[in-house]
């Protein structure tokens, strides 16, 4: 169990908590939940800070950025567990990747990508191993007819399969069923047309997590949907990419009340963290209740309040009308669930309010700082200095 009194006595707050030993059950129950031959990919943007720590629990991981690709790197994961993903893959990033590892797969997003890796895969002497991201109807990815014209034209890329992500959080099991029939159909005709076999489908369902209370979800009953409809892929290898379902729930993150005031609208307590460092999905404002503790454990009259961040906009609201046990200056809020993205994707440079330490509690039970305090004053700094 976190000692959350201990953590906040030693290190302060705002601060996020990873826990490894409920991202190791996470896991354990994701790989129960789906057949044995399906193989889970981590997509690394959900948070950084955990990929070493998943490296032995997973197969591969999604990286989608040179920014990514060298924390990966510089953690010694493994280059025969990275596909290397997502849109804006220059030749320069390229290169140096095909120059100097072996990497277990590359995703095509683009005619552009796909003419640098053909490229650069003669000029290496290396056969590259892809799978063409097929678009959902946005940026991502390419179109059937650019998908024919890569195949057809591919001089020495080996082509695995098929990428498919067409969003977050979905927990229509109808939706899913939907782009499994899709994925099957156009892959069928591809390999009838052309020839060939696709060894792999990487599909991203973005498996969804239910924050707020009173979201009642079956997710036992909705991961066996999600089973059966990926079992219909027939003579492939199914792998699942996915980050939100993995890294949410081992995220805890603690702040702390720093002022207690009341006016006509009611009772605010303003909060040392803030909507900067925390992303709820589907929180519109903060009407909803994320799964919250309210610390130390008190017997106390309960209240309402709407909880603020101590940011300069009205907006820094991270719950209204929460109703808990009277509280008090120096009381600590601990929001759950928050092990995906709200390190990686929340607003952290605006009003130049410091980046909260990063703590691990590991596997034997010891905390583990990975992240000191980082001051975006410095970020936020006009330097008359810079050297161009
Ligand atoms: C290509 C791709 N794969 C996987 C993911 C992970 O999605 P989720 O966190 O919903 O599982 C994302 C998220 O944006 C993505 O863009």
């Amino acid at each position: 169990m976190i000692d959350y009194d201990y953590i906040t006595k030693k290190f302060g707050t705002p601060i996020y908590v990873y826990d490894i030993n409920e991202l190791d059950k996470r896991i354990d129950h994701l790989k129960k939940s789906f057949s044995n031959d399906i193989s889970l990919v981590y997509a690394v943007k959900a948070n950084t800070f955990i990929a070493k720590e998943v490296e032995s629990m997973i197969d591969k991981f999604e990286i989608c950025s040179p920014g990514e690709f060298e924390i990966c790197n510089n953690l010694n994961i493994n280059h025969n567990k990275m596909v290397i993903s997502g849109v804006y893959k220059n030749y320069e990033f390229i290169e140096s990747l095909v120059k100097n590892y072996d990497i277990n797969r590359y995703t095509i997003e683009s005619i552009e990508h796909f003419e640098i890796l053909d490229e650069l895969s003669i000029k290496y002497n290396k056969k590259l191993n892809v799978l063409i991201r097929l678009t959902s109807g946005n940026q991502f990815g390419v179109s059937e007819e650019d998908f024919k014209h890569i195949i057809a034209n591919n001089k020495n890329l080996v082509i695995k399969g098929i990428e498919y992500f067409s969003g977050t959080q979905k927990h229509s099991i109808k939706r899913i069923n939907k782009e499994i029939d899709y994925l099957i159909l156009f892959s069928n005709e591809m390999e009838k047309e052309y020839n060939i076999t696709f060894e792999e489908i990487e599909y991203g369902p973005g498996l969804p997590i239910f924050y707020y209370e009173g979201d009642e979800f079956d997710e036992d009953e909705f991961f066996k949907e999600v089973n059966e409809a990926l079992s219909r892929i027939k003579n492939k290898k199914v792998l699942l990419e996915i980050g939100r379902s993995i890294a949410a729930s081992c995220g805890n993150y603690l702040t702390t009340v720093v002022d207690l005031k009341s006016n006509q609208n009611g009772n605010f307590a303003i909060v040392d963290g803030g909507i900067n460092h925390l992303v709820y999905y589907g929180s519109t404002l903060a009407m909803k209740i994320p799964h919250l503790e309210v610390l130390p454990k008190r017997k106390a009259d309960s209240d309402i309040y709407n909880i603020y961040g101590s940011l300069c906009t009205i907006n820094d609201v991270l719950v209204k009308n929460l109703s808990v046990r009277k509280v008090e200056v120096g009381d600590i809020f601990v929001f759950k669930n928050v092990g995906a993205y709200s390190s990686t994707e929340g607003i952290s440079l605006f009003l130049s309010r410091d980046l909260p330490k990063i703590l691990i509690y590991n596997k034997n039970k010891e905390y583990k700082l990975v992240r000191n305090t980082i001051k975006t004053s410095e970020i936020n700094f006009p330097n008359y200095e810079v050297k161009e």
